[in-house]
């Protein structure tokens, strides 16, 4: 016989354990860094789990043939963070009929039937698109600037997700209620800095400092545009040639807040991982489990003309940004 062929096989660790398969959209941003991060420390085997983590590079199809493999591997449960928001009906109905409950993190699903998924948590994307216009308006009154025709151009995240529907959304309805503001252009970064800076120096040469605003709708996209303005020579900021609007606000937007390259920061906060935890213990024990929950979150500017803004009748704060919040 073979040596370890009397070897021990020692099951009752991986028997013990809830197996998590989790299909993460990729690595395109410092805020999906942060994400993976609270997922992987949450679902640690030392925390009662077994994660099986699949990075999707985003790509759909890659996310679905993962929730395929997740579903031949007989997890116990799938947490999908969606690319885009379509086209997840036959994956999602593979995994009812396989008796997998579903957990959606970050952005959204549109299914045509909601029994397809458990629980979904995630930011208010619209509301966040909302924060930002509103905060836009309130700064040009404050700057004296609200007659002004104020010119702005939309990097937007990848097309079709959740993050960059909701945000589009809040800044496009602004535009349609300010005669003065002009939505120059928008067209995607795909949340990353490289296209980010990409898509900023072609907008420039068109634009040049005609541009008033850079709505960026994450902060790797921010980054990357205000590489692109100071390598043309211009300069960002509320005394400079064209303020940086941005979305996430990762220690490293933060920063950038804080020394005024970026002029407002609203949060999209990442650390999912406990509050998917919290979904998978409550359906342990049995108990029913909110089918969607906001997560809520702050506005952080580089300055102080605008202390708070309201939004169909609620009052939100805005954080200036000091040395401790951005560390
Ligand atoms: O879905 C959340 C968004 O996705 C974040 O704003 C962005 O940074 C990430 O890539």
């Amino acid at each position: 016989s073979t040596p370890d062929a009397k070897a021990p096989t020692d099951t009752s660790k991986s028997k013990d354990l809830i197996t998590v398969g989790f299909s993460q959209v990729g690595a395109e941003s410092d805020w999906r860094t942060a994400n993976t991060e609270s997922m992987k420390s949450t679902f640690s085997e030392a925390n009662g789990y077994e994660l099986i983590f699949d990075d999707a590079q985003q790509k759909q199809e890659n996310q679905i043939a993962a929730i395929r493999n997740f579903i031949q591997q007989e997890v116990d449960y799938i947490v999908l963070a969606p690319v885009t928001e379509t086209g997840w009906d036959t994956v999602l109905q593979e995994a009812k009929d396989a008796g997998i409950p579903v957990i959606i993190v970050d952005r959204m699903v549109n299914v045509s039937d909601d029994s397809l998924y458990t629980a979904w948590v995630g930011s208010n994307f619209e509301l966040e698109g909302k924060k930002a216009a509103a905060w836009l308006d309130a700064y040009l009154k404050a700057a004296g600037k609200d007659k002004d025709e104020v010119n702005i151009v939309d990097i937007q995240g990848t097309i079709g997700a959740s993050a960059q529907i909701g945000r589009t959304k809040g800044l496009e309805d602004a535009v349609k209620q300010h005669s003065s503001w002009k939505l120059l252009a928008k067209t995607t970064g795909e949340f990353t800095q490289a296209k980010g800076q990409e898509v900023m120096e072609s907008l420039l040469k068109q634009y040049g400092d005609k541009i008033d605003v850079v709505y960026c709708e994450n902060d790797n996209e921010a980054f990357g545009a205000i590489d692109a303005i100071e390598a043309a020579g211009y300069k960002v900021g509320v005394d400079g040639d064209m303020i940086v609007m941005s979305f996430d606000s990762t220690n490293a937007g933060l920063s950038d807040t804080l020394n005024g390259k970026i002029t407002l920061n609203t949060e999209c906060n990442p650390l999912h991982g406990p509050r998917v935890e919290e979904i998978i213990k409550d359906l342990q024990s049995g108990k029913t489990v909110d089918k969607q929950k906001y997560v809520e979150e702050g506005i952080f500017s580089f300055e102080n003309s605008v202390p708070s803004i309201k939004i169909d009748g609620v009052d939100y704060p805005v954080t200036q940004v000091t040395k401790d919040l951005a560390a």
